[in-house]
C-alpha cells in the first residue's frame, strides 16, 4: 500500500530532488509502503541496551503523509511509525521485520521508505544516506544459492565495504529478534585466493572477526552474529544446514 495523496507526491518528488547529492535518476518515485502486520505496534528502542535508531520524533503530526514527509526531510530516515491518537510521527534509519520487539500502542501503523530504483514488490528499503536498497531473506541456503537468488533479481549479495555501511547493517542485524542471532552471507568470496568482492573492486577496508579467516576450504564470507557481525569465512556450497545461512541482497542506486 502507498500513500498516494498527489500532494504528498508533488512533496515527496520536491523533497527527494532537493536531497539528491548523488546521481539517483529515479528519486522522483520515492514512496512509502505500508507493513499492515505492524499494525498497533510500536517500537522505541529496539533490542533493549543497543544503540537507538530512532532518527527523530515529531509529536501532533495530523496524519501518516505529513509523517512521511517529515521522514523525507531526514535522509537517515528509512522507516516511520504514526500513531493516530496522540499524532507521534517517530522515525527511525533501520527497517524492522517483526512485532516481537515491539510495545502494543493501539492506532499505530508503520511505514518503510523506498523507490522505484529499488527491486519491485515488499521488503526493499531504500536507505538514502549510502544510496542503498536492500533486503533481508528469512531463507536458510549455502552462500552459493544465496548470491544466484539475489543475481537472479538483478541484484546482488550485499557489499559491506565501509565502515558507516557496517555500522547501518549491525544496527539493523542487532534490531530484532528474527535477525539477531543469525548468520547472514555477503557478496565476498576467495575464491580467487584473497577476499575479494564479487563485484571485482578491491577490498579497501578489512572487517574480519578474530581469528578468521580460518579455514582454506571456507572461501566464502558471511556476517557471523556471534563475532559481532564482523567477517567469517564459512563453506560456499557444502556442510549441512550448519552452513547455510540467511542472506541480503542490495542494489545501488
Ligand atoms: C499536542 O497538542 C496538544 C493540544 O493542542 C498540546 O496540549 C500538547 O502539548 C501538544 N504536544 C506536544 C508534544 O507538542
Ligand atoms: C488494544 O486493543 C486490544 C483489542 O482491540 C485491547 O485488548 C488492548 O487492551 C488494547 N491495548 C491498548 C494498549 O490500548
Ligand atoms: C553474480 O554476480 C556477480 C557480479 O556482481 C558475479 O561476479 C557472480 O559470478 C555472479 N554469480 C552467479 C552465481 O551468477
Amino acid at each position: 500500500m502507498q500513500l498516494d495523496a498527489p500532494s504528498l507526491l508533488r512533496t515527496l518528488i520536491l523533497m527527494v530532488t532537493l536531497l539528491a547529492t548523488s546521481a539517483t535518476p529515479g528519486a522522483s518515485s520515492a514512496r512509502f509502503y505500508r507493513l499492515s502486520f505492524m499494525d498497533d505496534h510500536i517500537i522505541f528502542t529496539p533490542g533493549g541496551n543497543l544503540e537507538d535508531t530512532t532518527v527523530a520524533q515529531r509529536f501532533n503530526v495530523t496524519s501518516s503523509s505529513q509523517c512521511a514527509a517529515e521522514c523525507l526531510t531526514m535522509e537517515s530516515c528509512s522507516s516511520f511509525f504514526y500513531h493516530r491518537g496522540d499524532g507521534l510521527c517517530l522515525m527511525h534509519s533501520v527497517l524492522f521485520l517483526g512485532k516481537d520487539e515491539a510495545s502494543l500502542k493501539n492506532g499505530t501503523t508503520y511505514w518503510q521508505l523506498t523507490q522505484d530504483d529499488c527491486p519491485s514488490g515488499e521488503g526493499f528499503v531504500l536507505y538514502r544516506e549510502l544510496g542503498l536498497c536492500y533486503k533481508y531473506h528469512d531463507q536458510l541456503v549455502y552462500w552459493d544459492t544465496a548470491e544466484t537468488t539475489c543475481n537472479a533479481t538483478g541484484t546482488s549479495l550485499l557489499k559491506v565495504d565501509t565502515p558507516d555501511k557496517f555500522r547501518h547493517m549491525y544496527l539493523f542485524l542487532r534490531g530484532s529478534t528474527a535477525t539477531r542471532a543469525k548468520h547472514v552471507s555477503i557478496g565476498a568470496s576467495e575464491k580467487t585466493g584473497s577476499a575479494l568482492w564479487r563485484d571485482g573492486s578491491d577490498v579497501t577496508w578489512f572487517n574480519w572477526a578474530d581469528n578468521e579467516p580460518s579455514s582454506p576450504t571456507e572461501q566464502c564470507v558471511n556476517m557471523g552474529w556471534f563475532f559481532s557481525f564482523k567477517w567469517n569465512d564459512v563453506p560456499c556450497s557444502s556442510g549441512g544446514t550448519i552452513a547455510q545461512y540467511n542472506f541480503i541482497c542490495q542494489k545501488d542506486i
